[in-house]
Order: C-alpha cells, then sequence, then structure tokens
C-alpha cells in the first residue's frame, strides 16, 4: 500500500510542475502590452490551476501506481507495455494521416476534368491501398509484435513453474497452493502471494458467472470462466505489492473485486507458505465466540482444525464462503472494502451489507453485537 501513496505522490508531483510551467506561461501572457486593461481581456492566472489543467493529475496518475499498466514489473507485463506504445503510435499517425487528407479536401482546387476510367482507377487505388493493404499490413505488423508476447504468457508443459489457483467467486477471490500427494492445499482469500523472479502459472476458473483476472503491472488479463479452467503465466521481475482487479463486469459488487497481490523472494515465499501447511488452528480461548461461529457460520466459512461437532447440523452446506484460517494475517477486507484493523473484522459482521450490498453473507440482525464482536476478536487472532 505503501507504493500507491508514493507513486500518488510522483503523480501529484508531475501535476504541480505542469501547473507551475502554465503559471509561468500565464504570467507571460499577462505582461503582454495591452493584456491588463480591465474589461477587456479576462485571463484566468489566480493561484488556482486554471480549468482546463483539471483532467491532468488524472492522466499523469495513470503513468504510475499499483494499477498501472504503465508501469510494467514483470516480462509479459513490459511486452504487453511495448504493444499498447506501438498500438497507439500507429493509431496516432492513421489519425494524422486521415486528418491531412481531410484538410487537403478543404484546400485544393477543383481538379481538372477527369475521364471515367481514370476515376475508376483513382477510386480502386485508394479501395486497395487505404482499405485492404494498410489494414492487412498493419495486423500483420501487429501480430509479429504480440504472438510472441501471447506465447511467453502460455504456461509451458512440466517445466517445474510455481502453480497457483485463483478461483473467482461473486465477489471474492479464493486462492489456493496446492499441496504435494497427500498434503492439504494451502487456501487464503484475497491475497495472492507468489515468488519473484521466476515463472508463476496461474490456473483460473470462476464459481458463478464470468470474471477475469488481470494484474496490471504484471500481465494478463485473462477470462475465469465457471466450468473451465484457464492459464496465464506471470513473472514478477523483483518483491513488490501490486494491485490487481476482477476485469470482467461480474454482477453489482464488480467494482469490490480487488485482489492485493505480494511477491516475495523465493525463500520468503516457502516460508510463507511453511506456516500455513497445515494451516493455523483455531488457537485457545474464545469459546463462546467459537460456539457461536459453529451456529452461524461455519456452514460457509471454514477455519483450519476448527472442531466439527461444534457446526449446526441444520445449517445448509452447499455456500462456500472464503477459508478463514489466516484471516488475521489478509491486509484487507471484504476484497478491498476495509482494511484489516483492530475491530474491523467485527464492524463488517455488522455493516457489510451496507458496505458491500449484495454480498452472499446474510446480514446478521439476529445476532446481537456482543457476540459478532467476540467473533470478530477471535477471527483476528487467526494468523501463523
Ligand atoms: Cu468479478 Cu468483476
Amino acid at each position: 500500500m505503501h507504493g500507491v501513496a508514493e507513486d500518488g505522490n510522483a503523480a501529484i508531483d508531475g501535476a504541480d510542475r505542469l501547473v507551475g510551467h502554465v503559471r509561468v506561461l500565464c504570467d507571460r501572457f499577462r505582461a503582454l502590452p495591452g493584456i491588463q486593461r480591465p474589461g477587456r481581456h479576462r485571463v484566468n492566472c489566480p493561484g488556482r490551476p486554471p480549468w482546463w489543467t483539471l483532467w491532468l493529475p488524472g492522466l499523469l496518475a495513470g503513468c504510475g501506481g499499483e494499477m498501472s499498466i504503465l508501469d510494467a514489473a514483470g516480462s509479459a507485463a513490459r511486452q504487453q507495455f511495448w504493444i499498447w506504445w506501438a498500438m497507439l503510435g500507429v493509431a496516432v499517425a492513421v489519425s494524422l494521416g486521415v486528418y491531412a487528407l481531410w484538410f487537403y479536401t478543404f484546400r485544393r482546387r477543383e481538379p481538372p476534368p477527369r475521364t471515367p476510367r481514370e476515376e475508376r482507377r483513382i477510386m480502386l487505388r485508394w479501395v486497395l491501398g487505404g482499405g485492404i493493404a494498410l489494414p492487412v499490413a498493419s495486423i500483420i505488423a501487429l501480430l509479429v509484435f504480440a504472438a510472441p508476447t501471447g506465447r511467453g504468457m502460455l504456461p509451458l508443459p512440466d517445466d517445474g513453474a510455481e502453480r497457483i489457483e485463483v478461483i473467482a467467486h461473486q465477489w471474492w477471490w479464493e486462492v489456493r497452493y496446492p499441496g504435494e500427494e497427500g498434503e492439504r492445499d494451502v487456501v487464503t482469500a484475497n491475497r495472492l502471494v507468489m515468488p519473484a523472479g521466476e515463472p508463476v502459472d496461474f490456473r483460473l476458473t470462476s464459481t458463478d458467472v464470468i470474471h477475469a483476472f488481470w494484474i496490471p503491472r504484471l500481465g494478463g488479463k485473462r477470462d475465469m470462466i465457471p466450468g473451465r479452467y484457464s492459464s496465464v503465466r506471470l513473472e514478477a521481475d523483483s518483491p513488490g505489492v501490486f494491485g490487481a482487479q476482477c476485469a470482467e463486469y461480474c454482477g453489482a459488487q464488480h467494482t469490490h473485486m480487488l485482489l492485493h497481490v505480494e511477491a516475495l523472494e523465493r525463500g520468503d515465499y516457502d516460508a510463507w507458505l511453511a506456516e500455513r501447511r497445515p494451516p493455523p488452528g483455531p488457537g485457545e480461548g474464545f469459546a463462546e465466540a467459537k460456539e457461536a461461529f459453529g451456529e452461524h457460520c461455519a456452514a460457509c466459512h471454514t477455519v483450519g482444525g476448527f472442531a466439527e461437532e461444534l457446526v449446526d447440523d441444520d445449517l445448509e452446506h452447499d455456500i462456500r464462503g472464503p477459508d478463514l484460517s489466516d484471516i488475521g494475517s489478509r491486509p484487507t477486507l471484504g476484497a478491498g472494502v476495509l482494511p484489516m484493523e483492530e475491530g474491523a473484522i467485527a464492524y463488517w459482521l455488522q455493516h457489510h451489507q451496507t458496505l458491500k450490498p449484495g454480498n452472499r453473507m446474510p446480514a446478521h440482525d439476529h445476532i446481537d453485537t456482543e457476540t459478532l464482536q467476540a467473533i470478530g476478536a477471535w477471527l483476528e487472532t487467526l494468523e501463523p
């Protein structure tokens, strides 16, 4: 999260510098003879920047930050970055060409009279050249650029790359680290931890509607389709924190489907995984909270090592909610809705339908506040 503030500041610094330049230009303009005569010209040069610079901070903010494709942090993203610039360059060149022709039609003198045959030849030249040859050449040029990038993002069979499964739900992310034979998967939610400096194969699917997996600074995006697995290979150059966001409209809370991505050195990543295999248990104490959790929550949520006999068997067991085994160690709640801090889980349990309307966890109006606070206080302790 640190990176956001710094990059945001960089964007704001850039905007300030530009506004500074604009102010200098304005001052020079005002110094021109005749400009300051009252009632003649109104030049808007106060301490505030002119209205037409208002879009600049927004534009410059796109050059940095944890969600910017223009700040590539991995090989796939870097290749996509160059495709992006190439496409922009071609689009600008084509636009300039079209505008130039357009102006030319206004300015040219009346052409000398042509025979129908000449007319036909000129027309054919434009249709064949501009309508067929130019698009075909552009598409081939783009393919030459894009095909190796696409190939680089394909998981090649069995070359030992790390494999991580990401399963999209309305509206949260389940992340699974498959264990070796006989080992349990490490399961977490809304937080993706990956090794840096090596390719990682992401296996993607969805349980309900189509979502899309997108880590802008590392590359992507890739649809997540119910009943089907798709794959993408991404690599982070070095350790860092990256933003990720569902990139396919998937319902009312699509915007609240953020994924916190952390790339760690290989050793730190192994240690992170080892801490969670087997999952951290439910801990000592908090007897009332555990009983209430068994009664109200355990039909959908799991906590590693939680006593099965505490689960109320009358509850329906067909909805899968996030695994909460390491919830205390996650940076956010509700897939990016609240920062994880003391009291946040209890607050979420009381207000989640206001904070994220329509999410599949029912409102807890029938449970008293003390019980929700006790459950929250216990869940906060769940970390390796
Ligand atoms: Cu999931 Cu949009």
